[in-house]
């Protein structure tokens, strides 16, 4: 599966001679899996028309700002923008780049690219000499700051009959540098990640248990920064008031130690991830019985007897693939270096990320933390405090940087 199956992307045409090419790359971009929205300027009307782009792209094609004079109803450029996961403008015209640059609104395209909050690529097509001019060089790089990805022309014969820089890259190349765009954006497509995360709560009674301080932000931070890079995240997350919206993250909303891990196991019925990332502050014990209802204060125990939890990371562990990469957290007090290499063994995990609650600013309770990467007695990777978001940056660019050596095929788009 290439990595624009049921990609949706907003196709811009403007009015170049290389309209006449559009047609050709929606064509591509249909072709290997993907939805086009094709709206078109005035402009690239005189060159194509609106029904051979309707009929390939297979959706109605948007033009005009007013989409009827007389009814009063007009082309919803909010919703378009926000459909995309792409705005690609394939010719981009000298004139909507610079329309681009200074922000305007005078065609409906570019009422697009001013709402849209996807990313942009562009494919100028014109002129070598309109190509070369010191405005077009500098809209130009004033867009590629602004990050939008460019698609470079192609050097050749113009339609003038001149020849130098600015045919608009072939249709095949575009979908090629979209694909390869794609991926960039989304390194870790095709990859799946299994994450606990929060505390747990072991009853004592109705509404009395046993937990921990856990607020589930670390691993919140990192479901949402591998979704971002286009992991599936299964995300069992014990208690936590945390957000972890993201169409990439499923999450199940767990209470105690032993619906954690039978919300691990379902979700590895269901696919083997290939990265495990205990976060979860396990508790490790519950009561060995839970008394029914709310009991009385004088009818509580003078001492409550527990029974070990099971480690679901160690469980989970045993489980998978040899090339998944196991990650579990250690919250010490002090120096933790022993018992992270301990449980590094114990648990069967490549890395075990240390935090300590005595270094100033990390652990739970805090939006910072101060981690220690421990893969081995002879390596152990120190990082300054920050927040748990670049926290969650460190980790994921670990998990890319093993994932892509341990199992490189499975990326998409390869
Ligand atoms: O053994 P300890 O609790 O210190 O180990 C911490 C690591 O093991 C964390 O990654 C935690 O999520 C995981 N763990 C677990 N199940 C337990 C206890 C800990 O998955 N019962």
């Amino acid at each position: 599966m290439g990595s624009l199956s049921g990609r949706r992307i907003v196709l811009g045409v403007t009015g170049s001679i290389a309209a006449y090419k559009s047609a050709l790359v929606v064509r591509e971009l249909v072709k290997a899996g993907a939805q086009v929205r094709v709206v078109m300027t005035p402009g690239a009307k005189e060159f194509i028309t609106p029904l051979t782009l309707g009929t390939l792209s297979g959706q109605a094609v948007h033009s005009a700002l007013t989409e009827d004079r007389d009814s009063g109803t007009w082309t919803d450029h909010v919703e378009l923008g926000l459909w995309g996961d792409v705005v690609l403008v394939a010719p981009a015209t000298a004139h909507t780049l610079s329309g681009m640059v200074e922000g305007r609104g005078d065609s409906l395209l570019l009422t697009v690219l001013l709402s849209a909050k996807c990313p942009v690529v562009v494919a100028p097509a014109m002129d070598r000499d309109m190509f070369t001019h010191a405005a077009t060089t500098d809209n130009l790089e004033t867009l590629r700051q602004r990050g939008v990805h460019i698609i470079e022309p192609d050097t050749g014969e113009l339609a003038s009959g001149l020849s130098g820089k600015g045919r608009m890259a072939e249709p095949d190349r575009i979908r090629q540098e979209l694909t390869e765009w794609f991926r960039s954006q989304a390194p870790l497509m095709g990859y799946r990640a299994l994450i606990t995360s929060g505390p747990t709560r072991e009853p004592i009674d109705a509404v009395r248990f046993i937990g921990n301080r856990s607020s589930g932000r670390q691993g919140a931070a990192i479901a949402l920064e591998l979704a971002r890079r286009g992991m599936l995240v299964d995300y069992i997350s014990g208690p936590s008031s945390i957000p972890t919206d993201h169409p990439g993250i499923r999450r199940v909303d767990v209470e105690t130690a032993l619906d954690m891990k039978a919300a691990a196991e379902a979700a590895m019925a269901h696919a083997l991830p290939d990265a495990v990332i205990g976060t979860a502050a396990v508790a490790d014990v519950r009561p060995a019985t839970t008394i029914s209802g709310k009991a009385a204060k004088t009818d509580l125990p003078d001492a409550i007897s527990m029974v070990p939890n099971p480690d679901i990371l160690a469980g989970i562990n045993a489980v998978v693939s040899p090339e998944c990469f196991k990650v579990g957290f250690a919250l010490a007090h002090g120096n933790g270096q022993e018992a992270a290499l301990r449980k590094l063994e114990a648990k069967n995990c490549d890395m075990i990320v240390l935090n300590s609650i005595t270094d100033k600013g990390a652990g739970f309770e805090h939006t910072t933390n101060r981690v220690d990467f421990v893969y081995g007695p002879d390596r152990i990777d120190s990082f300054e405090l920050k927040t748990k978001e670049a926290v969650a940056e460190d980790l994921a660019n670990e998990v890319q940087r093993q994932l892509l050596l341990r199992a490189p095929l499975k990326q998409s788009g390869r």
